[in-house]
């Protein structure tokens, strides 16, 4: 049976769809089965990054998870930022060190992670939430004196049991983001049409160049998949024009894809918890992040 989300009352219910292009992988949602996949042995752990802040790194983070989720990837949403905008997204508590553990202590303690993860309103999609109290995380790592290692090792307690997970990063270089890319296999940089675009993403490359070296893996094994080009808006002055021109020309990273503004398909989807693939499947916002995941290679086009 196809299906898709109809708002009825406010409530978000599940009805046969009335066309052919309604994913099938809806049915992942509220309690109906996960599709059937093969499961890779290892999971990936995509660091979705940049330095430079407000570029749409949650809002691709969120909405690829669900582009990943509706082909039956599971996925755990590990949000490494104290802003906690992944966690709301999904309708999440924070995570409270006044009430017991968090991701900041658990990765200080090398304690399992396990008990904090959040189920959300996609059945294939988890949520590590963020704490007010990461935001001493990177004093606390640089204490340690092997900052790198730390982010590994937790998520090393979910190796196996996702197919993906997604490292939504705070935009900062910080002992923090360095051992949150030392755990990472792939990465995906986010960019926004702006004069810094470029420099930012020549520091950004150059810190994951620094964390492989001092890992002693070669430069190239973050596989760096691509770019996104967030918050598009056309039609652009000469200067912008010649910046997005830059951009989708990069001579080492590919461009995934761009995320015209589409606010209020982005905002309504987040407001219901939900990725934009699952409360509005059939706009172009959707499609936007479908054509990410593909071109990224993370699901086999349908
Ligand atoms: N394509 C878009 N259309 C409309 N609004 C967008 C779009 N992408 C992002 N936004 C809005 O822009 C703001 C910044 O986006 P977002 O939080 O995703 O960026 P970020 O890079 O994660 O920011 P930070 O660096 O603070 O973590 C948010 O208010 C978000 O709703
Ligand atoms: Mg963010």
């Amino acid at each position: 049976m196809r299906v898709c989300w109809v708002e009825r009352g406010g409530v978000l219910d599940i009805v046969p769809a009335m066309t052919e292009t309604t994913p099938d992988s809806l049915a992942g949602t509220r309690g109906l089965p996960a599709p059937r996949i093969s499961r890779p042995e290892l999971t990936r752990i995509i660091a979705m990054c940049n330095q430079k802040g407000g570029v749409g790194k949650t809002t691709t983070t969120i909405n690829l998870a669900g582009a990943l989720a509706e082909h039956g990837r599971r996925v755990l949403l590990c949000d490494c930022d104290p802003q906690g905008n992944a966690t709301s997204s999904f309708k999440v508590p924070m995570l409270d060190d006044d009430k017991g553990p968090t991701q900041a202590t658990v990765v200080i303690d090398m304690s399992d992670p396990h008990e904090l993860v959040a189920k959300t309103r996609v059945e294939n999609i988890d949520v590590l939430p963020a704490s007010m109290d990461m935001a001493f995380l990177p004093s606390r790592l640089r204490e340690t004196g092997s900052a790198n290692q730390f982010y590994a090792r937790m998520l090393g307690h979910f190796q196996g049991e996702y197919d993906d997970i997604l490292l939504d990063m705070r935009p900062a270089l910080d002992t923090d983001t360095d051992s949150q890319t030392a755990a990472a296999t792939a990465a995906i940089i986010m960019v926004d049409v702006d004069e810094w675009a470029m420099k930012a993403v020549k520091m950004q490359v150059a810190q994951h160049k620094k964390i492989m070296t001092a890992m002693g893996r070669p430069v190239d094994d973050l596989d760096i998949l691509g770019m996104v080009i967030g918050r598009v808006m056309k039609p652009m002055g000469d200067f912008d024009s010649a910046v997005y021109k830059q951009l989708r020309n990069h001579p080492r990273i590919p461009l995934l894809g761009e995320i015209p503004v589409r606010s209020a398909d982005l905002k309504e989807s987040r407001n219901k918890g939900l990725p934009v693939v699952f409360y509005r499947p059939k706009t172009d916002t959707a499609g936007f992040f479908r054509t990410i995941a593909s071109n990224a290679k993370l699901v086999t086009a349908a």
